[in-house]
This record gives C-alpha cells, sequence and structure tokens, in this order.
C-alpha cells in the first residue's frame, strides 16, 4: 500500500507513503491506488469538473463528499513529495505500443485529478520531481515549503524520453513558454523560491506550522482570494510575455529554443528536440488532443537505444556516486592541506571551501601562492556574476582558505592533497614533510596523473593512510575523481576519502595503482593513435571531426591543446615507461612540442588560438606549421573515414578491456563511469564498454586482428580479456 486516503476537517488527505521505499514514485501501481481514491471522490462515469472552485449546476460530488472544502496531496515521507515515475518500468519499454499504453494511462489519471469538482492542493515538502511535478501540475493549487530539500523538476531529458504524464501540455501553460521550455528542455530542478518566482507554486510556507498555514491557504481559495484557473494566476511580465504573446513570438521561442539545443546536443539527443516538436503542436491545442500528441510521441521516443543507453548511465552514476565502505562511518573532514597551489592545487582549493571546509594552502613563494588563490577567488566571482551566489556567500568560503609557505596547520587536517608538478622526485619530498607534519588521523593524498602511489606511500611512516585522489581538470567541472588504493591502503582511508568525494558532489571510481590509471591509460592512447593517423597523412580537422561526429565533445587534437601538448607528451612518457612500446610518443608530436607548441596556454597547438578563434573544430584556423605525413608513408595503411573511427575507437576498447584484465578495476561500469565523466565519452552511446557491446565482441576481436595484420601493429592485438569473452560467448556487462 503506498497512498492513502483520510478526511479531516472536511479536507480529505491523498497521502503518499511507499512501503519498503526510501521515496514515493508514481509507479504503475500508484497510479492505480491514486485511480481509486479518485473515483471514490467522483465516481467513474461521472464528468468531472474542469479547473473551477465552485460548482457549475449540474456537477456535484458524491453524496457524503460534497461538504470537502479542497483535496490535498501531500507526502509522509521526510524531503521527498514524490520523486519520479519508476525507470525500471520506463526501461522496460520495449514493444512500441507499450510507452503509449503508459503515458495515456498516467495521463487519464491525472486528468481525473484535474477535474475534480473541488479544489485540489499539491503540499511539495521535499522533491517533486517528473511524474511527481507532473502530478503537482494537475492539481488546481501547489503549495511549496522552504525545505532546502524541495526541489521542483521535469528531468526526463536526462533519460533521453521526455515527460508524457502531461507536463508538456501543463507547465508552458503555467509559467509561460520559454521557462516552461527552458526546464523541460535542460530537465533541471528549481528550488521553492525560483519555483515561487516562476508561477510554478502560488505560495511558500515554512515547515514548522505547516497545517496551520495549508488551512490559511484553503480559506483563501474559499474566499476567493485566489484566482481558481491555475492558467490564468501568472502574472506575464518583460520581453518574454510580449513576444510569447503573438503567434510570431512564439515562432521566435521556438527556433531559438531548437538552436540552443542544437548548440548543447549536438543533434545528438533526440528528447529535447521532439519535446520541442510537441509543444509546437500542444500548445496550440485543447488538452484531449494535446495530450494525445505526447503520449504518441513519447511512445516513438522510449523504446530508442538513446532512451536505454542514458537509462544505463543514469544507474551507473547512481551507484558510483553512493559508493561507500559498508560498516565504517568516517569522521567528517573539517580541515584540509594541500601542497602545491597551481592549476589544480588552485581548484581543489576553491572546491573544498564550496563545501565549507578549511584549506591550508602551501606552495614553495609567494608568487605560486597568490596565483592559486587568485584562480580561487576568480571561480567565486564568477559564481557570483552569473547569480548563483550571493557575495557575502562568496566572501565567507573564500576566507576558508589560507595560504602558508610552510606545514603550519596541517597537523589537525582531515586529509592532506597533494598537488605539486609530476615529478617523482620532487613528490617524494613533499610525502616525506608531509609524514612528518600531519597528525596520526590525517590521510595522505596524491592528484598525480600517472605515477606510482605506492612509491610515493614508501615515503610516509604509514602507508596505510596514503591514497591517490586524482580530480580532473578543470576540478569545478569535472565530475569524476578517480580514487587510487596501493596494497597498502586501508579501508578507513579509502571509507573517509570516499566520504570527502561524495561530500564534494564527485563521482568516484576505485581503482588499482597501476600506471595511468583507468582514464588517462585510455585516453592517451586514443590520442596517441590520432597522432599515427596524422602521421599518415590524415588532417587535424578531418579526425577532430570524425569523433566530434561519433559524439566526443571535441577531437582528440582539440582536447591535446585543451590539456597542453607539454602534460600530454609527460604522461605519454610516464606510460611508455610503466606500460610499454605502444604508449610511445609518436614522433610528430615530439616534434611539435619541440617546436614550442603547446596549445592553448601558448597561443599555438594544433590550431591557432589567437583571440577570436572558439576553440572548436568548426570555424578555428589548424596551425598551418603542423603538416599531416604522406599518405602511404606507412606500410599498408590508406584508412578510409570509418577505419579512422575504428581504429581510435577500437584501441580504447582494447586498453579498457586490459584494464578489467589486469584488475585495475572490478567492473566495466567503471570504466564507463571513467570516460564518461572523466573524458565526455558520449553518454548517449551508453559508454565505452557498452557501447563495445552493440558492435559485439566477436567483431571487434576479428576487426583488432585485422588491424594488426594489415599495420604489423602490435597494440592491436586483442587481449586475453576479449579472446576470453569470445570464447565464452560474453559482452563486457554479460561477466
Ligand atoms: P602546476 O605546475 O600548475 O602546479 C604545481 C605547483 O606545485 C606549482 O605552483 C609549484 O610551485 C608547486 N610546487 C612545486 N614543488 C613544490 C613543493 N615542494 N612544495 C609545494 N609546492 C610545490 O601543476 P598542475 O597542473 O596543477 O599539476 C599538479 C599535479 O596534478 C600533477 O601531479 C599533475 O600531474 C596533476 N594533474 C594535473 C592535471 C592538469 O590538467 N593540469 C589534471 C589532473 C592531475
Amino acid at each position: 500500500m503506498s497512498i492513502t486516503y483520510r478526511e479531516d476537517n472536511n479536507t480529505g488527505f491523498i497521502e503518499f507513503d511507499q512501503t519498503d521505499s526510501k521515496v514515493n514514485l508514481l509507479t504503475a501501481a500508484a497510479l492505480q491506488e491514486l485511480d481509486k481514491i479518485l473515483d471514490s471522490l467522483a465516481p467513474a462515469g461521472q464528468r468531472f469538473l474542469p479547473q473551477g472552485a465552485s460548482l457549475p449546476a449540474g456537477k456535484s460530488l458524491p453524496a457524503g463528499k460534497s461538504s470537502l472544502k479542497a483535496v490535498v496531496i501531500v507526502s509522509k515521507k521526510k524531503d521527498i513529495f514524490i520523486a519520479g515515475a519508476d525507470i525500471k518500468e520506463i526501461e522496460g519499454i520495449t514493444r512500441s505500443e507499450e510507452g503509449l499504453q503508459k503515458a495515456k494511462a498516467g495521463q487519464d489519471i491525472l486528468n481525473k485529478l484535474e477535474d475534480l469538482a473541488v479544489p485540489t492542493i499539491a503540499v511539495i515538502d521535499g522533491a517533486a520531481l517528473g511524474g511527481g511535478c507532473e502530478l503537482a501540475l494537475a492539481c488546481q493549487y501547489r503549495l511549496a515549503t522552504f525545505n532546502e530539500k524541495t526541489r521542483i523538476g521535469l528531468p526526463e531529458v536526462n533519460l533521453g524520453i521526455f515527460p508524457a504524464f502531461g507536463g508538456t501540455y501543463r507547465l508552458p501553460r503555467l509559467i509561460g513558454l520559454p521557462d516552461g521550455l527552458n526546464m523541460i528542455l535542460t530537465g533541471k530542478s528549481v528550488d521553492s523560491s525560483k519555483a515561487l518566482r516562476l508561477g510554478l507554486v502560488d505560495r511558500l510556507a515554512p515547515q514548522n506550522g505547516l497545517d496551520h498555514y495549508l488551512n490559511t491557504f484553503i480559506e483563501d481559495i474559499r474566499q476567493g482570494r485566489i484566482v481558481p484557473d491555475k492558467y490564468a494566476r501568472r502574472k506575464t511580465k518583460g520581453l518574454a510575455s510580449i513576444l510569447e504573446g503573438s503567434l510570431l513570438g512564439q515562432w521566435f521561442i521556438f527556433q531559438q529554443s531548437i538552436q540552443s539545443v542544437l548548440k548543447n546536443t549536438k543533434g545528438f539527443y533526440p528528447a529535447p528536440l521532439k519535446a520541442i516538436a510537441v509543444i509546437k503542436k500542444n500548445f496550440y491545442l485543447d488538452r484531449t488532443k494535446g495530450l494525445d500528441v505526447e503520449a504518441r510521441e513519447f511512445n516513438e521516443l522510449a523504446a530508442t537505444a538513446v532512451a536505454k543507453n542514458l537509462i544505463h548511465v543514469f544507474y551507473l552514476s547512481e551507484q558510483y556516486r553512493k559508493l561507500n565502505v559498508e560498516g565504517i562511518t568516517p569522521k567528517p573532514v573539517e580541515k584540509c592541506g594541500i601542497i602545491g597551489a597551481g592549476v589544480m592545487g588552485g581548484g581543489i582549493a576553491q572546491l573544498l571551501s564550496y563545501a565549507n571546509i578549511w584549506v591550508r594552502l602551501k606552495d614553495i613563494n609567494y608568487e605560486a601562492l597568490a596565483l592559486g588563490v587568485r584562480s580561487a577567488a576568480k571561480l567565486y566571482r564568477d559564481a557570483v556574476k552569473k547569480r548563483r551566489m550571493k557575495p557575502y556567500e562568496a566572501a565567507v568560503k573564500m576566507d576558508k582558505i589560507t595560504p602558508t609557505l610552510d606545514y603550519s596547520g596541517f597537523a589537525d587536517t582531515g586529509i592532506a592533497i597533494e598537488a605539486v608538478v609530476e615529478n617523482m622526485e620532487v613528490k617524494r619530498k613533499v610525502f616525506r614533510e608531509l609524514s612528518a607534519a600531519a597528525g596520526g588521523q590525517t590521510i595522505l593524498a596524491t592528484n598525480t596523473s600517472a605515477l606510482s602511489v605506492t612509491e610515493m606511500a614508501g615515503e610516509t611512516k604509514d602507508p596505510s593512510k596514503v591514497i591517490g585522489l586524482h580530480f580532473f581538470n578543470p576540478v569545478h567541472k569535472m565530475p569524476l575523481v578517480e580514487i587510487i588504493m596501493t596494497a597498502q591502503t586501508s579501508k578507513e582511508t579509502l571509507a573517509g576519502t570516499l566520504a570527502l568525494v561524495r561530500r564534494l558532489g564527485k563521482t568516484p571510481i576505485v581503482v588499482k595503482d597501476s600506471c595511468g590509471f583507468v582514464v588517462n591509460r585510455i585516453l592517451l592512447g586514443y590520442i596517441n593513435e590520432a597522432g599515427r593517423l596524422l602521421e599518415e597523412g590524415n588532417s587535424v580537422v578531418a579526425i577532430d571531426k570524425i569523433m566530434t561526429d561519433f559524439g566526443m565533445p571535441m577531437g582528440p587534437f582539440t582536447l591535446t591543446d585543451e590539456v597542453g601538448l607539454d602534460v600530454g607528451s609527460k604522461v605519454l612518457h610516464i606510460l611508455e615507461a610503466g606500460l610499454g612500446e605502444r604508449f610511445k610518443p609518436v614522433e610528430i608530436f615530439e616534434k611539435i612540442y619541440a617546436q614550442g607548441f603547446l596549445g592553448k596556454k601558448s597561443g599555438k597547438g594544433f590550431y591557432l588560438h589567437q583571440p577570436g578563434h572558439s576553440g572548436s573544430v568548426r570555424g578555428v584556423q589548424p596551425n598551418p606549421a603542423i603538416q599531416p605525413g604522406h599518405p602511404g608513408s606507412v606500410r599498408g595503411a590508406h584508412p578510409d573515414q570509418e577505419e579512422i573511427l575504428r581504429r581510435m575507437l577500437y584501441v580504447m576498447i582494447n586498453e579498457a578491456a586490459r584494464c578489467l584484465e589486469e584488475g585495475i578495476v572490478d567492473a566495466p561500469g567503471a570504466i564507463d563511469v571513467g570516460m564518461i565523466f572523466g573524458a565526455g565519452f558520449p553518454a548517449f552511446r551508453g559508454g565505452l564498454l557498452r557501447y563495445a557491446d552493440t558492435l559485439g565482441v566477436s567483431a571487434i576481436v576479428s576487426e583488432l586482428k585485422r588491424l594488426e595484420e594489415k599495420l604489423q601493429a602490435q597494440r592491436f592485438q586483442p587481449t586475453t580479456y576479449l579472446l576470453k569473452l569470445q570464447e565464452n560467448g560474453k559482452r563486457f556487462y554479460s561477466v
């Protein structure tokens, strides 16, 4: 049982409280329960009353219900109204008519709610997302609490679908076309004060004394102090409402939305474009026809591979975001030390202070310290400029970072993170110093990209306290963190580090200490392959375009320009030393690096980065000093576009299989999370290894063998792991 109905003081309460679950979901079963309750309030067959608070002639509530003042929908769960539909049910849609039936069933029930001949109120105290938000939209009124956990939104596009319980019909009518489109197309949720500003809720109330505020709200409705028609309540103002008021303006808003979706998704994600097409139709239709359009188009989307892939990625990210060590509850970190105030140290300091952790930031001279402090301050300034923070909040957080030239203040830190230059000698020295300066409780972490954590741990008194904590650049944006375990890292150290990462809002994968860990190892192999293709006569722009057409956010050369050729070259050398010949930087990279083309930071790399050049492949000039090698210079290599793509992808898949073979990670999910959140592998393809599964292991093995033979290149030799999968007829995700 998840929904109960009771009456109190002539008010009906529909209470959601899903048994055996922390959250309420709008499952098919829950919808059936709701349907029964609604039928008891207005028996089936009786036409319901649309919108009005008072009953017109001929309409009546069933006997016994006519004295009801209002029907209120509430949740008995803490911080949750209704968290959404059941994703498992969406995942289960495989036949084409199934999506249509599901959408129609939900729509019909929410229509019944909307048409009840009595004022209906959703009391939102916590998350009202997806189907939960759509249920609230079907009510005549919405009251939200100031609870900071109150979030309202329609995140369906993140799962490759769009809201189909009336959300595309009701939201743009309620809050206006531009804001409605924006919420549906981005999937972003809003807090209660933004919801009030948008007109998404009618009133806010504190959690304390909520009953009292609800009674006042009901009284105001009864006394006619609130306009009964929800769509007539919005006070439109500003340019948006002028635009929205005319057909031409509406056309303009739709065009703008299409352009912004195409810019953000490059057209790879069908759901937001479909959502626009639906709203473009149903904005001009009555409810019956409008909802019919919504359900039919939803049906088209729900069974697509993109939707299934995005649901897979959603599950993975939920799983990894919550990683912990069972049975250990670490003490929360209150203070942290950072050594090295460079690009990464400055970024990490800002991230920690943002999470209200005190930071001691150490470097070797004032100039270096100033750089780190300045870069953290800039991030706060930008957040204030974009109105994501109030100036005083930014100031309070920035004050948590204190610079230092020595280790004073490190003794009582919960964790110290080393982010000095990528040089083993320097890092060893720092770990020796840290081991002496830190307290017995301090976790000693390194942000190294590729070096041995075990070797650093060897310099300390207690190697069980040493762990790798590899953030990605830029720290405040990149969601992934690689956590690197040595053979001696203790469970307590891991638990403390995972707890910190969760608090910082990052997604961790746990990897075994090994050269390059996972993401850099796979990514650098791919970039080196791109270099080989350049040597074989293919142009920088053509290679980059093949990868962006595949869905990567940028091609391998644009990426290298962003990261810096110096950084790339250094990591490749470390990988070559640790993993062998296949990582030997291609000659053309070494030559370009030697010429001083470092990428964006030096103004020139594979592309020219003078002011005015945006950094994307389109419209950016390649550096004329970089010429591809001669076609035919490598024996047998005349790849067409398909083969170029396959070479770059299959090198990654083979390396990923090697990581699994060596036990660097324990599951394909860790690789997919790493590559999506750390390297931008397209989520709509489900991740590198999920994509590999769609290609089929046998097809990959035979193509690798063909390439090995054709190019006489050992790097394409299929790994034992792949061969075993093939032998056993398995896929990466079926092990
Ligand atoms: P950086 O060169 O910008 O900064 C290094 C800082 O360490 C400099 O401010 C330097 O003065 C300082 N430093 C050097 N020796 C020191 C010592 N003994 N004590 C205190 N400070 C010292 O380097 P970046 O890029 O921030 O990299 C730092 C670490 O993070 C490296 O291990 C790198 O591999 C890793 N990393 C870098 C990424 C990037 O994209 N830049 C991404 C992920 C990891």
